[in-house]
């Protein structure tokens, strides 16, 4: 048996694409490893009514992490239509599959480095070189949603102020949530020589939920006296964020910030074609590209492949690959500081396996 078993899962669209090159470069690797493709997706929702089928979840039980390309999802409306008609009337309604994953497996890190790489046409400013640890398993995605306040509500203390016609949703942080995930960053930094951790919240206005994360985060920051520590409110961080860039190290904050943040940072090193994460948990992890499944480019070999190369990279390096992701890494570095080959999103016309094979050549 090969020493290390990875689930495969490309998804739709896209994902099918930058996993096939993804897979260029791996298979160039000294990486002793077998590949299990695993079904997940809108595909499987409409033929099974599952999006991510008890077999897939199978595999992940049995394999030591995944790597996962993209997925398509859509309304509810279209999600009930597209059902075959055999499932329809069942009562099965459509709900992420990549949600649900990082919930059933615990994967409470959502880790997402964002570099600004030389050469790359698309950076914001040169050495930005961010990580942001985002909770990945509680706040506003818990999924708890009521499109009518329940009657009941109404005899909690302030209630009376929430109008009877409000849709509600609720945001759970919990004490041990956010130590783990605030710790996982301090760990971070202190592993990799980084210089600062700053704590993203909007504890002036959200005082219980945030009160909890700030309070989890300062017991934390205690413990590493070693590493600098800040916070800064999400709006803030924002503005501060575009201007001064290079201020700032690590990230760690809840969940829907994370969210919102990363895709920010992601941007300011090159977009979706960049974007790469890590989704983790004590012990086991699913890497993916941070973009979606891009229909309209489905199956043309024409997008980036480099944020999947990069998400590939983190996996080598959390299953303690580190040479072979310091391989991956420099490998895409120097295709980028060469300036050659470039995809379209960088004003080239490179394919996404012309990209992967320069970046397998360079290995
Ligand atoms: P998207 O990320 O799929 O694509 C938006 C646009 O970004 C594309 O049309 C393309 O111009 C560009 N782009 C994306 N990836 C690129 C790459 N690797 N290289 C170069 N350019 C790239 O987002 P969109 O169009 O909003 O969503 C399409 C589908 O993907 C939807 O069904 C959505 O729900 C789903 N989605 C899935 C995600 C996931 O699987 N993690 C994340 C985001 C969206
Ligand atoms: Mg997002």
């Amino acid at each position: 048996m090969a020493r290390y078993r990875i689930a495969w899962m490309p998804g739709d669209g896209i994902g099918v694409d930058v996993l096939d090159a993804t897979r260029l470069v791996l298979d160039r690797l000294d990486l002793d490893a077998e590949y299990i493709p695993a079904d997940i997706g809108w595909k499987f929702w409409c033929q099974e009514g599952d999006p991510l089928p008890q077999r897939t979840l199978d595999i992940m039980k049995e394999t030591d992490c995944a790597m996962f390309g993209a997925i398509t999802s859509k309304g509810k409306d279209v999600a009930d239509k597209e059902l075959a008609p055999e499932l329809q009337g069942k009562g099965l309604s459509y709900r992420s599959p990549i949600v649900r994953m990082r919930q059933l497996l615990d994967l409470y890190i959502c880790l997402r480095p964002c570099k600004a790489y030389p050469g790359n046409p698309l950076n914001y400013r040169e050495g930005i070189d961010l990580v942001v640890f985002r909770e990945n398993t509680e706040g506003m995605y818990i999924g708890v949603e009521y499109e009518r306040v329940p009657e009941e509500f109404y005899a909690a203390p302030g209630m009376a102020k929430v109008p009877r016609d409000a849709a509600i949703s609720l945001r759970a942080i919990t004490p041990g949530g956010s130590e783990r995930i605030v710790r996982a960053a301090f760990e971070y930094a202190r592993t990799h020589g980084r210089k600062k951790v700053t704590a993203v919240h909007k504890a002036n206005v959200l005082r219980q939920t945030d009160g909890v994360f700030m309070a989890a985060a300062r017991k934390v920051a205690a413990e590493y006296p070693d590493i600098p520590f800040d916070d800064a409110n999400i709006d803030a961080m924002g503005m501060w964020l575009l201007k001064n860039p290079l201020n700032y190290d690590v990230i760690v904050t809840t969940n829907l910030f994370g969210d919102i943040i990363s895709d920010l940072c992601a941007q300011m090193v090159g977009g979706l074609g960049f974007g790469c994460s890590g989704n983790i948990g004590k012990t086991y992890a699913v890497f993916e590209p941070t973009h979606g499944s891009a229909p309209k480019y489905a199956g043309q070999y024409k997008v980036n492949p480099i944020a999947s190369i990069l998400a590939a990279r983190m996996m080598l390096e959390w299953l303690g690959e580190k040479d072979l992701a310091a391989q991956v890494e420099g490998a895409v570095a120097t295709v980028l500081a060469e300036g050659q080959v470039r995809t379209y999103d960088m004003g080239g016309s490179a394919s996404t396996l012309d990209m992967a094979r320069a970046i397998a050549e360079r290995l």
